[in-house]
């Protein structure tokens, strides 16, 4: 009796032993469309023979712990498959094995999935089952940092995550870009830069390599002081007396600059002369001559430009105009003179007659005296030349020298 009981107890042990079902993984993440391998072994009583294998989903509305069975996802009996899983399923049928592959999975299969056998003499579903979740695109980046206000400073340790809504597959490998630029070093999951600076500020996204998915874009924020401040200088033209000129603060800074300051050093004196963005000088003069710098400031600091020394030139535009205008009064003032003096030289031997009236009275005189050839009648157009008796000196008569005589018998032609 006590060696039945023992045998008994034995033989139902290691009965009881043999049932077993175990599940790889426990749970598991795959992309949508995607196919997932349920890793899967099991064992029962040698002496046990197979009825039925199953695989089955419990209803959203039932327990989720196997006690029951909702959707049959496989099973040896294909009627007994449920619509939404026909032709989506791969039994591995070995012996032990009941492995299952499922194709182009989608959200409605997220849940938890159990095996189940059945024999001539028991019954046993696997516990604890396997959770499926769908990671459901597009690929999201997550930005995380030590601190809690979610500012981003330069020199701060940032963890840039990957992910899609629901789960991540661990699967990769992963590609990460910076302003839609592929990051080559950069295949995990996550991204860590252990000390952020400026250069890491810009667009962010993640996907598989190799694998063309939508992404969304995340900026990292990285916030900074002005850097690389320096100063433009606009002009009109030269440099030179006149001309305007605007000088202009550019920098790069996070967030952008707040507050602007112009400097100019003279005499080694500084003086803040502006506080825009430029600084403008509507007719340079010397004056104007100096060093600038510009002072940018936002949040997180201010930072100095490089000097930048300003030397207007004298105009040559207005030396051009005074030495022009000097030639022209130079030359006027010649051609004024040299007029002056042939008018001079022109008008003298005219004047004289005309100034002494006594000499056309002298004339007359002449006139009277004058006699007329006979054969001058007939002809008109011969010239009358007329002898002239002049007297030989008389007191009214002008003195002059023998020029100013022939002038006087050229007077006396006369024509007929
Ligand atoms: C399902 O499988 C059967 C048999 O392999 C095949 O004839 C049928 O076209 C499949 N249906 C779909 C929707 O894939
Ligand atoms: C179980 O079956 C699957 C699919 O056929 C196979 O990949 C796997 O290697 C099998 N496992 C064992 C332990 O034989
Ligand atoms: C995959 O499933 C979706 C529905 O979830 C269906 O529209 C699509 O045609 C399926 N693709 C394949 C290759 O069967
Ligand atoms: C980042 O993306 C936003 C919105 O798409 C865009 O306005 C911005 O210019 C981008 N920044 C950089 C640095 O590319
Ligand atoms: C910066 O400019 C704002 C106005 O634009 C002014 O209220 C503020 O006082 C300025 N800050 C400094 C430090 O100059
Ligand atoms: C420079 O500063 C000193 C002291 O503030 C002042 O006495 C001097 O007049 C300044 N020079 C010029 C050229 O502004
Ligand atoms: C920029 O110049 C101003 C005026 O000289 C000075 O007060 C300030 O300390 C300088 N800032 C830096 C960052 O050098």
């Amino acid at each position: 009796m006590f060696f039945i009981s023992i045998l008994l107890q034995l033989s139902l042990s290691a009965a009881l032993a043999s049932w077993s079902v175990s599940y790889k993984p426990h749970s598991i993440c795959v992309f949508e469309r995607s196919s997932v391998d349920f890793t899967c072994s099991f064992d029962y009583p040698s002496f046990h023979t197979i009825k039925t294998t199953k695989w089955f989903r419990p209803r959203k509305h039932q327990k989720q712990d196997g006690s029951q069975q909702g959707i049959s996802v496989h099973h040896s009996e294909a009627a007994e498959i449920d619509q939404l899983y026909k032709n989506r399923t791969v039994y591995a049928n070995q012996e032990k094995n009941c492995s299952l592959q499922l194709h182009n999975v989608s959200k409605s299969d997220i849940g938890k999935y159990f095996f189940r056998l059945e024999t001539n003499f028991g019954k046993n579903t696997g516990s604890g089952g396997i959770y499926l979740n769908i990671a459901v695109l597009p690929f999201r980046v997550t930005v995380t940092t030590q601190k809690m206000n979610g500012r981003i400073h330069e020199g701060d340790h940032v963890t840039l995550r990957c992910s899609t809504e629901n789960c991540t597959p661990e699967q990769g490998p992963f590609a990460w870009f910076k302003n839609q630029l592929l990051l080559p070093q950069a295949t995990e999951k996550e991204l860590r830069i252990s000390s952020v600076s400026h250069n890491d500020f810009g667009n962010y996204s993640c996907g598989l390599k190799n694998s063309p998915s939508s992404a969304d874009e995340i900026l990292l924020d990285v916030r900074y002081r002005p850097k690389n401040v320096e100063i433009t200088i606009l002009t009109s033209g030269k440099i030179e007396q006149g001309n305007s000129l605007t000088l202009i603060c550019k920098s790069n800074a996070n967030p952008a600059v707040t507050n602007y300051t112009w400097f100019r050093i003279r005499d080694a004196n500084i003086s803040s002369i502006g506080f825009d963005c430029e600084f403008s000088i509507k007719a340079a003069s010397q004056k104007d001559d100096g060093q600038y710098f510009c002072m940018a400031k936002n949040d997180m600091g201010s930072q100095n430009s490089t000097i930048v020394a300003l030397k207007v030139e004298g105009s040559n535009r207005h030396f051009l105009l005074s030495a022009t205008a000097l030639l022209f009064f130079v030359i006027a003032v010649l051609l004024v003179l040299f007029g002056l003096n042939i008018r001079r030289k022109q008008f003298t031997p005219k004047k004289q007659p005309t100034k002494q009236t006594p000499a056309v009275t002298v004339t007359e005189e002449i006139y009277e005296n004058l006699r007329k050839s006979p054969e001058s009648e007939e002809s008109h157009t011969n010239l009358i030349y007329a002898d002239l008796n002049l007297p030989s000196s008389t007191s009214d008569r002008p003195h002059s020298n023998s020029q100013e005589a022939d002038a006087v018998v050229y007077s006396l032609l006369i024509y007929k």
